[in-house]
């Protein structure tokens, strides 16, 4: 999704703007552009496609200036094409923006009715010549107060003025932004992890903020124009480089880094010498939480539904769960014994953050189960529980899938536990469990030969299903997002008992249908069910766990068996052969693995 950086110093930007911008590429986008001061001008250079494009079309190191700014996008308003790229410059400003200006239509006619002339179909353009007019009569503070004043929607902002040519405004309504401190320059960046290889020192802007960036100083400044003072936050600096390996996707390396993240995440909360769970700091008295709610996005919200099912199995807690973009604009009832979780990878998705800031303003118990622990959902929520997968850059979330039901497994193991719904026995047995997982899942990632076989039948079907209940409901959600993300194959996750109520309309001959089927409560259900698709000649991959007992696959078409474990713990390894039923689909079809078409990695608008 789209990214910004600034940059104000003492040398030439152009270079560390790029590098910057090839950073923030992970979060998929479709045209790319800067712009820079110089000699009284503003040097504006953009096109569709990649930063490589942008390279190999303009001679980069000719594009001089101290100050610039830069900008991915991921098309909102208008196609992906150059003219529709950001920047976008009037004769005297030049913006770069993450978000939607949702009273564009209205600005716009009011702005040519000044006499503003527009070159693109974007939302942004408007707020080049609302910064060009507002500035006509007033100085910068009170031009850029009353501009945004006058923006509804959400943005984060980059600007730079013609006349004004030692700084950059950067300002903030919704869509997170960075600043960063370094020497002899300072920055501006959509999330710390663009500036992170420049510096360590970030202050985050708040809702309504804007400041001055100068290579020397930074002034910040509320919604009403007057000057604040904001802390300087010290990141880890640990960072490592993060790269493919030997691998050739970014999705592959992630999917094979699953039983890293779980060991991380076992190390981390599990006691392995008194087999107890540790949630150091959790904030509130067990006695005051009576019900949860669990919100968020695409696989983060299928994480939500999976939480939901050990949640009621192992507490005596209500559990809601909700999509972050439904969550955010229903009537909710908020109750003060509820917990609210909000689950993210990335911590920046626009719908999960306003509905944990709707949560925040009602005064609620908020906790984040995120990955990114400087992201704006984990700096806004009381409460955190990060998941340690490490980057994930490919834009189809797999190690933080599993990480994340890692953490929400362990929440609903020790808040069952504390709330005496399990006994100390289950409880120890359970984490004893948990503890040989990563090795269970190791086992599992080596089926790819049987996956590789499998995975063109998807390609060539019309569309495909994936069936699961109880535990494995979710899983086949989540397999059929995969696969339609990766693969641009039509697949669809359904509950295997609500076939008949419509989706058996759907089956025909040779219709390829995932069955997720482990040797659970829910086991001989989910078989007749199978036997119904394949009575109506869909052909049935059948995914179960290893068992002595034979398991009945009469006409099944194909069989795979993930390595056994106890019920609560089968959608972990179940999930392995979905993740890579997609992987293969997709690089049998030569598409572009880490970054799908239209999809971007971190959903910064809503
Ligand atoms: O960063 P988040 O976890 O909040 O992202 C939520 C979704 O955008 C994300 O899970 C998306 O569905 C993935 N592309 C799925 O693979």
């Amino acid at each position: 999704m789209c990214g910004i950086i600034g940059i104000s110093s003492h040398k030439s930007v152009s270079g560390n703007i790029i590098s910057s911008l090839k950073k923030l590429e992970y979060r998929g986008y479709d045209s790319a552009g800067l712009a820079t001061l110089y000699n009284g001008e503003i040097n504006e250079v953009k096109s569709k496609g990649r930063v490589d494009e942008l390279e190999q079309n303009f001679n980069l190191k000719d594009l001089k200036g101290n100050v610039g700014i830069g900008h991915v996008r991921w098309a909102t308003h208008g196609i992906p094409n150059s003219v529709n790229a950001h920047p976008h410059s009037s004769e005297n400003v030049s913006i770069v923006h993450n978000g939607i200006i949702e009273n564009s239509t209205i600005l716009k006619k009011f702005l040519i009715n000044k006499g503003h002339k527009f070159k693109s179909q974007t939302d942004t353009e408007v707020i080049v010549h609302l910064i060009t007019e507002n500035l006509k009569e007033l100085e910068l503070e009170g031009a850029i107060t009353k501009t945004l004043k006058q923006l509804h929607g959400s943005f984060a902002l980059g600007i730079v003025f013609k006349d004004l040519p030692d700084l950059i405004v950067g300002a903030r309504r919704g869509s997170p932004l960075a600043v960063g401190y370094g020497p002899n320059e300072n920055y501006l960046g959509s999330d710390s992890y663009a500036l992170k290889s420049m510096t360590n020192k970030i202050s985050y802007l708040e809702d309504g903020e804007f400041c001055i960036i100068k290579k020397d100083h930074v002034s910040f400044f509320n919604d009403e124009g007057k000057k604040i003072n904001k802390k300087i936050l010290e990141l880890s600096s640990n960072e490592k480089v993060y790269d493919k390996g030997d691998f050739k996707h970014f999705m592959a390396k992630e999917i094979e880094e699953q039983p890293i993240t779980l060991k991380t995440g076992i190390k981390e909360y599990v006691d392995s010498i008194n087999e107890d769970i540790n949630i150091i700091n959790f904030p509130w008295n067990i006695n005051d939480i009576k019900s949860i709610t669990l919100v968020g996005c695409g696989t983060a919200y299928h994480s939500c539904l999976m939480a939901k099912y050990w949640f009621e199995e192992l507490t005596s807690l209500d559990v809601n769960i909700d999509i972050a973009s439904e969550f955010r604009y229903r009537k909710n009832r908020f109750k003060s014994e509820n917990l609210y979780i909000f689950v993210s990878q990335s911590g920046e998705t626009a719908d999960t953050y306003a509905a944990l800031d709707l949560c925040k303003k009602n005064n609620m118990k908020t906790c984040a189960v995120v990955n990114v622990i400087e992201s704006s959902i984990a700096r806004d929520a009381n409460f955190v529980l990060p998941i340690h997968c490490g980057p994930e850059i490919g834009v189809a979330s797999t190690k933080a899938f599993l990480g994340q039901i890692l953490i929400l497994y362990i929440l609903s193991l020790k808040l069952g536990y504390l709330k005496k719904d399990i006994k100390t026995e289950d409880y120890k047995k359970k984490i004893k469990e948990l503890k040989n997982l990563p090795k269970l899942v190791e086992q599992t990632l080596l089926i790819d030969n049987e996956i590789q076989a499998i995975s063109s039948t998807f390609n060539e079907a019309k569309g495909s299903m994936f069936l699961g209940r109880g535990f494995s409901f979710p899983i086949a959600l989540e397999g059929a997002l995969k696969l339609k993300e990766l693969s641009y194959v039509h697949a669809e996750g359904y509950p295997a008992g609500e076939m008949k109520h419509g989706p058996l309309a759907l089956i025909e001959e040779g219709m390829p249908v995932v069955v997720l089927a482990p040797r659970d409560n829910y086991y001989k259900k989910t078989i007749s069910n199978m036997q119904e698709v394949i009575a109506r000649g869909a052909r049935v991959l059948l995914i179960t766990n290893k068992s002595k007992d034979e398991v009945f696959s009469e006409n099944v078409w194909e069989k795979i068996e993930v390595e056994n474990t106890n019920d609560d713990l089968l959608p972990f390894l179940l999930t392995i052969p979905l993740q890579k039923l997609a992987y293969y689909s997709a690089l049998k079809m030569g598409y572009d693995i880490d970054k799908p078409r239209n999809l971007a990695k971190s959903v910064t608008v809503e």
